[in-house]
């Protein structure tokens, strides 16, 4: 058989799983489809995927309760955290004090930075391990509500959840981690390894957040948001006014315009090329691809 059959003929059988194992070059691999919805993206943290071919969550079922709802993690209709300037939020934010990027005193950074803003506290929320994700303000269903989550998380509150799971797990090494890294057995079975996702408290060693971007812009460095309102200003490509989720954009919470996480990401997912293409890897509002996304604010 020639080689170039041989090859369609491998790729007709593999090709399609090999691609949604690894589809978004440096992203993690992954059994979602990562099109459409949040539903089919790692943070569907009921971890059932429709039609099957998805993480079956068996294993998963111990180590997080299964609310069967997808937005509830993250956000709630009512009893949100009014702590925090974020939309509707339910999931536990614990009042941390964080290392921050100019702790690391590089000569060259010119912005003030102060502990990060809502936009990012609500990633840290599950992405610096303190809180497991599960953890969360008011579970579905009437009555399972306990307003003292939106600061702590109490393990007694979530065991309330009727199908409680054993073992409530957060981001970080002894939990979540514990399956999902490098050497831990389980990534030969499916589980991704996620130690780059535990981000922690320490963020000297990721992009600064909590960081001022310098509006009005002066000097060469950066490039000027063209439209700018009250609490957030934006790179608005397509003109219609509105901060669109494929739009890079900086939220004023008081300090003044910041980056924060979700400058560059949108934890929803934001597709690479319009309605039902893969969503662009890590979830980033544009594809960094020729470093467009650093580009949007950077002039280098
Ligand atoms: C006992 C080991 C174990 C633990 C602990 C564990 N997982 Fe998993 N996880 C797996 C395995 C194995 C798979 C792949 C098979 C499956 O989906 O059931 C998986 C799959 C996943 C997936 C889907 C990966 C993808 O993109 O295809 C996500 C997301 C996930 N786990 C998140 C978590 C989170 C969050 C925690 C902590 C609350 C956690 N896991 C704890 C073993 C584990
Ligand atoms: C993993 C956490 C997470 C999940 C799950 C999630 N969201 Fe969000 N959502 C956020 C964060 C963080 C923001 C604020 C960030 C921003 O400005 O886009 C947000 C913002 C929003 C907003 C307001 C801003 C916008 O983009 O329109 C809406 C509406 C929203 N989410 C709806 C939903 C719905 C509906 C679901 C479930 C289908 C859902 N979200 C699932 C984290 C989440
Ligand atoms: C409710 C908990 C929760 C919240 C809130 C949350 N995440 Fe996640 N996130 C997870 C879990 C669990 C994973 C799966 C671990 C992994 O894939 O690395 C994940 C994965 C990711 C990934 C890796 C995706 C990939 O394809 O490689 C990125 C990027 C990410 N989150 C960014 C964010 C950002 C930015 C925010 C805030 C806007 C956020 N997350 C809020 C739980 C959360
Ligand atoms: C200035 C833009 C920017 C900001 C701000 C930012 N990120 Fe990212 N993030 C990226 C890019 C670009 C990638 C993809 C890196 C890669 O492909 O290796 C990424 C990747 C990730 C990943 C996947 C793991 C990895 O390193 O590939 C996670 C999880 C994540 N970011 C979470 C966060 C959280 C949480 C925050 C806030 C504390 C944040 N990000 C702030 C641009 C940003
Ligand atoms: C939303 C706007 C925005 C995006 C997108 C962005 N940055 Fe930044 N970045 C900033 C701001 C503002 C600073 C602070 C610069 C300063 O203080 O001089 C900064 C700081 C930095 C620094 C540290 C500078 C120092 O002096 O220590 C580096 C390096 C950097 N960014 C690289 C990148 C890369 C690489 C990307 C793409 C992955 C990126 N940035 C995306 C706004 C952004």
């Amino acid at each position: 058989m020639p080689n170039a059959r041989l090859l369609a003929i491998l790729f007709a059988v593999f090709g399609a799983a090999y691609f949604t194992m690894v589809y978004g070059g440096g992203d993690l691999g992954t059994k979602f489809s990562y099109r459409d919805s949040v539903a089919n993206t790692r943070h569907n943290l009921t971890q059932r995927q429709p039609g099957g071919g998805g993480p079956n969550g068996v294993i998963m079922d111990p180590y997080r309760n299964n609310y069967n709802e997808i937005c509830v993690y993250c956000h709630t209709p009512h009893g949100a955290n009014a702590n925090v300037k974020a939309p509707l939020w339910n999931h536990t934010i614990k009042t941390t004090t964080y290392q921050t990027y100019n702790q690391l005193g590089t000569s060259t950074l010119t912005q003030t930075v102060s502990q990060p803003g809502p936009n990012s506290l609500t990633c840290l929320s599950c992405h610096d391990g303190q809180v497991a994700v599960d953890s969360v303000i008011n579970m579905p269903g009437s009555g399972l509500y306990d307003p003292n989550q939106a600061t702590s998380q109490s393990d007694a509150f979530l065991n309330t959840w009727p199908s409680a799971s054993s073992v409530h797990g957060g981001l970080n090494p002894g939990q979540c981690l514990a399956c999902h890294s490098a050497g831990a057995g389980f990534v030969g079975a499916g589980a991704p390894d996620f130690t780059v996702a535990f981000i922690g408290t320490d963020l000297r060693n990721d992009h600064p957040v909590g960081i001022t971007y310098p509006i009005p812009v002066t000097g060469k460095d950066f490039n000027d948001p063209n439209q700018k309102k009250v609490g957030i200003a934006f790179f608005d490509t397509n003109g219609n006014g509105r901060a669109d989720n494929n739009e890079i954009r900086l939220y004023d919470t008081g300090q003044g315009y910041k980056v924060e996480c979700a400058s560059c990401h949108d934890p929803h997912g934001v597709p690479s090329a319009g309605p039902g293409s893969v969503f662009n890897p890590t979830f980033l509002r544009v594809s960094n691809a020729g470093s467009a996304l650093c580009l949007t604010c950077h002039i280098k």
